[in-house]
């Protein structure tokens, strides 16, 4: 599979306009505080751009970021001015051409940005005990539209694990399935290399990140993918697509369900960028100064991670007052959209 992808990545795509699903996202849905530093990147790389989804966490400045299957570095270079000259950012592909790209314009954007905090690595996300990365060391790892191409996922999440510090968080967009796909949808090598035949079913993903040591994987945002060239289009049938984010800290003592210990937080509203209030997942959006009760593993993503010095904390673990009420259940989790709505191409 890495010789496909090589190939797809390397040789036959040239630009963002040869992807043949809506996949890739375009910039008009993204949070206007955003867009200027993507005015400050190089046109050659924002041409190569073939993420599906927005890999930009708050509150990153001075953090040590890792980007997997980084190519040409949009994400590298967006993240680079998130995270200032005090933080830095490691970007791995095993693409060569897509490196070159990447590191002929690092001197452009350290001239752009007034430092230079960024490094490329070639190497196969599968293997990062290979890099000379030292576990522990990274706060942020994020990841655009890459695990679904790799032949070994549950490797990528084991390394992933090691690199965190506890607290840190891999926060990334991928493609899911709302099924498992055939196999000849995943032996297809222009559906794989599209990102597709590849793809998990989303609850293979929640079972598969739980021994790697990520608990509760939460859900910050989805949409549906349409495949806009007829014939690939044919050749999966009825799977339906979606990208999703998903953000999944390292964390000690998490638990494999909500449960209720009768705490709450309180968000003081003081996260840039944010405003007045915070999105954790999905289910958790929290408004400057409420009262915001929580469940024992969302009171420990807040406390345990960079987030606590924005937060109040109400009560601890002394009492248990059973399951957290509403929290999660078995049903698919992303945003579902009919599939004759062929033309909508919302995102991120
Ligand atoms: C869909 S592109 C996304 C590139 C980049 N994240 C972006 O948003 O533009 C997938 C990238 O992942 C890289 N890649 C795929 N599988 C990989 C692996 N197993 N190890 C390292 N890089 C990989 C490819 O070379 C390619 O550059």
């Amino acid at each position: 599979m890495h010789d496909i992808v090589q190939q797809y990545y390397g040789k036959e795509l040239t630009s963002t306009a040869d992807l043949k699903t809506t996949a890739c996202c375009d910039s008009s849905n993204m949070p206007s505080w955003l867009k200027p530093l993507l005015v400050n990147i190089h046109a050659d790389v924002l041409s190569r751009y073939y993420g599906c989804g927005l890999v930009c966490p708050a509150l990153l400045e001075g953090c040590r970021v890792l980007d997997l299957g980084c190519g040409t570095g949009r994400d590298v270079y967006a993240l680079a001015q998130l995270v200032g000259k005090t933080g830095s950012v490691v970007g791995v592909d095993m693409t060569d051409e897509q490196l070159v790209i990447a590191k002929k314009h690092q001197t452009y954007h350290a001239e752009k940005f007034g430092f230079d905090n960024v490094s490329f690595l070639h190497g196969y996300i599968e293997k990062l005990d290979q890099l000379n990365l030292a576990a522990e060391s990274f706060d942020v790892i994020v990841s655009n539209c890459v695990i679904n191409l790799s032949p070994d996922k549950e490797a990528v999440l084991r390394g992933v694990h090691r690199l965190l510090k506890t607290g840190g968080e891999f926060y990334f967009s991928d493609v899911y399935a709302d099924r498992r796909v055939a196999k000849s949808v995943r032996e297809d090598p222009v559906l794989y290399g599209e990102c597709l035949g590849g793809a998990l079913y989303w609850n293979d993903f929640i079972a598969l990140s739980r021994p790697a040591g990520f608990i509760d994987p939460r859900l910050m945002e989805s949409r549906t993918l349409t495949i806009t060239d007829e014939k690939l289009a044919e050749r999966i049938g009825n799977i339906q697509f979606f990208s999703a984010t998903y953000r999944l800290f390292k964390l000690e003592n998490m638990e494999h369900a909500c449960e209720d210990y009768g705490q709450a937080v309180v968000y003081r509203g003081s996260i840039n960028h944010v405003g007045d209030v915070f999105t954790l997942d999905q289910h958790h959006s929290m408004e400057a100064g409420r009262i915001f009760p929580v469940c024992g593993n969302t009171w420990r993503m807040l406390h345990g991670t960079r987030f606590s010095q924005h937060f109040d904390f109400i009560g601890d673990f002394s009492k248990h007052y059973g399951i957290f009420e509403g929290c999660g259940n078995n049903t698919m989790p992303f945003n579902h959209e009919m599939i004759e709505n062929k033309g909508d191409s919302a995102c991120c």
